[in-house]
């Protein structure tokens, strides 16, 4: 596979180099140019607030990590390594999962499937040794990924559509979980929920955070971003206009240094 080169870009070990890396990072659909030369680099359990106007480039920059679309020019790099994802399964297999503002969830299936879903786990049956569904199996491993979250689902049979927006969150997190992510970018997470679930969505931020895991948070929500990240990059036309560390600023600072941020 080509996802993944084992050329080191440096002869340092892999494990001194940031988890991820933007160099000069474009992206043009056609005569549109979304994304200009953005380069930052992302250290594991790191959570950046990745934050600017409509059409700033949020997702296009997003959609670049996460292997829907390549880059018109520069590079990106994986743990030390050239990263050049074919597609999202690249992305997924390498440990970066993507959690749409529209999750992608199958609202009528219980939970434990749509932990599953596309990746079911299956089984020999006694008869004749066909292939089935390992439900038992899913079932056990859905509630161990779910137990590592903070929010409670209170029962992986229920259909994911009985489940409120946090719990789907949380669903849907858990099945990045499940593949081993390293790298979790979350898109709008809270645009459509109230106050008390957007507080548990934070802590899903926070508890991945605890374990290691680093985030991408897009929002527009600024108490979101302070609230959970280390640091924003705000992104104007495209460009990387500035990059700021969060610790001591509250969401007023924020919102004003998006404000007067000014694209190269
Ligand atoms: N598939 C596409 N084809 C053409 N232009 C697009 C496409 N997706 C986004 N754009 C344009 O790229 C720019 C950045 O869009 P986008 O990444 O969606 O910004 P954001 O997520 O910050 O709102 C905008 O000018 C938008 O109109
Ligand atoms: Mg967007």
């Amino acid at each position: 596979m080509a996802l993944v080169n084992f050329a080191p870009r440096q002869a340092e070990a892999a494990h001194t180099a940031p988890l991820l890396e933007l160099d000069r990072v474009s992206l043009a659909y056609g005569p549109v140019q979304a994304v200009r030369d953005v380069s930052f680099a992302l250290r594991a359990g790191e959570v950046v607030g990745l934050v600017g106007d409509n059409g700033a480039g949020k997702s296009s920059l997003v959609k670049l990590i996460a292997g829907v679309h390549r880059p018109s020019a520069g590079r990106m790099y994986w743990r030390g390594h050239l990263y050049a994802p074919r597609g999202p399964r690249d992305a997924l297999a390498a440990g970066i999962a993507t959690i749409h503002q529209h999750l992608a969830l199958a609202p009528r299936l219980p939970v434990w499937h749509n932990l599953f879903l596309g990746a079911e786990r299956v089984r020999r049956s006694w008869l004749f040794g066909l292939p089935v569904l390992d439900v038992a199996r899913m079932r056990q491993e859905a509630k161990a990924a779910l137990a590592r979250l903070a929010i409670t689902v209170p029962d992986v049979d229920r259909p994911v559509g009985e489940l409120s927006g946090g719990q789907r969150q949380a669903v849907a997190i858990a099945r990045a979980l499940l593949w081993n992510a390293r790298l979790v970018i979350m898109d709008e997470p809270t645009a459509a929920l109230g106050v008390r679930e957007t507080e548990e969505v934070r802590a899903l931020i926070r508890g991945l955070k605890a374990e290691g895991v680093a985030v991408i948070l897009v929002s527009h929500d600024m108490q979101d971003v302070v609230a959970v990240a280390d640091r924003a990059l705000v992104l104007k036309k495209g460009r990387l206009a500035a990059q700021c560390a969060l610790a001591g600023l509250d969401a007023d600072r924020l919102a004003h240094l998006v404000m007067t941020a000014q694209a190269a």
